[in-house]
């Protein structure tokens, strides 16, 4: 039995797909296998400090703190989730959770905080399961459960847990890889190099959840082609990522990011996310890099901001085109610098 109180509390960043997961069965288990890059300045910091139950009631009892205010909404999705892990996590019925959570980017910014929220509050639970029943053989057993939970809370949240880049879903090419959890994925130092700015067209909320996107694909006509499409994608780009091919990487991850959003315009019902500023940046890079020959190009989310991705040695180029060419296609003139980085950490 626990008597005491304790606290634990982890920084865990986003992620962003370069392979996309577009499409799911089960309980978030996915229709292809992704890559992602693990972020460094888009980052969730959770802390949950747990004492025994004082009552003897039934469930999960938390309190829920987002950015140091109370939030009804987060903390009744939160305990939702909880209840589904008790089977997973027995001792949720016996404490009380204090959750705090915070993110390091404007909740307005267009920014989605699943994967780096989800992958935190798994990371935590971990830990707790460690505090108090000290179970885990190693390191590498804590991140595979810490992922599994993470997925569970939001697909693309199990590939946060890794440091520089993980892979998620089965892939006959990729030993080891699962649908269950994600792997870390050794890449040439090169691509650990690469900057990721972020250009904010527009901060408001996406227009269709996560669920209703992957739900789009379960009778889209494309969705074989398209689950055979990204396997063959990873396969093509792991050769790329591993000897640090920056030519060969763009044109596969250009392709991603388009046929997420070509999937989501034929989808019926159909979605338009991108935003006519979305089309002026994308000629731009395609421009300046016609120009350059710098190996600058761009992914997309389930939305319309424009995620740049070069590598750092690049930056001084880079830089100020963006600032001449880009950014007034922001809302507000709005940009976040982010970068790949070595994954979550305990505060
Ligand atoms: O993890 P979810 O359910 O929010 O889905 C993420 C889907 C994409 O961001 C569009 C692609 C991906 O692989 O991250």
């Amino acid at each position: 039995m626990y008597t005491k109180d304790a606290q634990v509390a982890w920084r865990s960043p986003s992620n962003i797909a370069l392979v996309k997961y577009w499409g799911k069965y089960g309980i978030q288990l996915p229709r292809n296998a992704s890559v992602s890059f693990t972020l460094t300045n888009a980052y969730t910091n959770m802390s949950i400090a747990y004492q025994p139950k004082s009552n003897n009631e039934q469930g999960v009892s938390l309190y829920f703190l987002f950015e140091g205010q109370e939030n009804a909404k987060f903390a009744q999705k939160i305990q939702v989730f909880l209840e589904t892990l008790v089977p997973i996590f027995p001792f949720l019925t016996q404490l009380h959770l204090n959750i705090s959570s915070s993110n390091s980017f404007p909740h307005s910014s267009g920014i989605a905080s699943s994967a780096s929220s989800m992958s935190a509050l798994a990371l935590c639970l971990c830990s707790i399961e460690q505090q108090l029943l000290n179970d885990f053989a190693d390191n590498e057993a804590f991140l595979h459960k810490a992922s599994e939970i993470a997925r569970l809370g939001s697909g693309s949240a199990a590939r946060s847990v890794y440091p520089y880049a993980a892979v998620w879903g089965y892939h006959n090419d990729i030993a080891d890889s699962a649908n269950e959890y994600a792997i870390p994925f050794a890449m040439h130092p090169y691509f650990n190099t690469y900057c990721n700015t972020i250009l904010i067209v527009s901060r408001a909320e996406k227009t269709v959840s996560s669920r209703a996107g992957h739900a789009l694909m379960n009778d889209h006509p494309y969705a074989d082609a398209r689950y055979t499409h990204a396997n063959n994608q990873l396969s093509n780009l792991v050769p790329i990522l591993q000897t640090g091919d920056a030519q060969g990487f763009i044109n596969i991850v250009e392709n991603e990011a388009l046929t997420l959003h070509g999937l989501m315009m034929n989808s019926n019902p159909s979605f338009i996310l991108l935003h006519p500023n979305t089309l002026h940046i994308i000629n731009q890079i395609r421009a300046f890099r016609h120009d350059t020959n710098i190996p600058l190009c761009f992914t997309l989310d389930a939305g319309p901001n424009v995620h740049l991705l070069y590598p750092a040695e690049f930056a001084t180029q880079v830089q100020p085109f963006i600032q001449t060419n880009l950014l007034a296609y922001c809302q507000d003139n709005y940009f976040i610098e982010d970068k790949v980085g070595d994954g979550p950490q305990k505060i």
